[in-house]
């Protein structure tokens, strides 16, 4: 598989989404590679600050930008799944990637300033069907509110998706702090045990969007 993670918003959870959904992988006993195409390098910071702690596995990782499709048919090769983490904006890593990829997952807020992107997101998503329609997109809510009092903003983030024909996951992921705590130190959410609402999230969005893994 080569799953790519992309938007147009900064701050949606990309990185977090492909760092975990990396771990998840690897933890399924599948060959993966994280490729970092942010210029941003903050998943590239990421498995710096895990290399550095023993305890964890070893994610391999590499850095491109540009037209990373030539990059990605080369490393779809030698792995069984990449997992990448496109940056916050439309760039030609992120259409390159689009073309060669099996699974698309981009990730909204419930907030106004995330979902006015969809327009051009789905003008993004047109484009790379066209010449690689087996592509599989999803869009995924992410940060949520905990609250039951506030879960319209989920319902109506989730309407908006569908409305650019864009299928959101029926799981989201809450706005908690152990994802950004994870993140910090180079770590998951399966690597952290005070949270374990977190795993849950993440492993069922990994099930919603790639399905059982063999
Ligand atoms: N569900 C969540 N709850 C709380 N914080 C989150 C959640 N998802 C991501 N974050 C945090 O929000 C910040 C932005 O996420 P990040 O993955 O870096 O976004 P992007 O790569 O799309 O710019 C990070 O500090 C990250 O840890
Ligand atoms: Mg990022």
């Amino acid at each position: 598989m080569i799953i790519l993670i992309g938007g147009e918003k900064g701050g949606s959870g990309k990185s977090c989404l492909a760092q975990n959904l990396a771990v998840y992988l690897q933890q399924q006993e599948r060959d993966i590679l994280l490729l970092d195409a942010d210029p941003q390098g903050t998943t590239t910071d990421w498995v710096r600050e895990r290399e550095e702690n023993e305890d964890l596995s070893n994610i391999p990782s590499v850095q491109a930008s540009g037209n990373i499709r030539q990059v990605l048919l080369d490393l779809s090769k030698r792995y069984q799944d990449i997992v990448i983490d496109a940056g916050g904006q439309d760039s030609e890593a992120l259409r390159s990637a689009m073309t060669i990829a099996t699974h698309m997952l981009l990730p909204f807020r419930p907030k106004r300033r995330d979902l006015k992107t969809l327009v051009h997101v789905e003008e993004l998503i047109r484009l790379a069907k066209a010449v690689n329609p087996q592509l599989i997109t999803n869009a995924v809510i992410t940060q949520c509110p905990a609250l039951p009092s506030q879960a319209q903003r989920i319902w109506d983030a989730k309407e908006a998706c569908e409305s650019f024909y864009l299928k959101p996951l029926a799981q989201y992921t809450t706005n908690r702090n152990v994802y950004d705590d994870a993140d910090e130190n180079g770590l998951s959410v399966f690597e952290i045990s005070s949270d374990t609402k977190a795993k849950a999230e993440i492993e069922q969005i990994a099930i919603e969007f790639l399905g059982e893994l063999k």
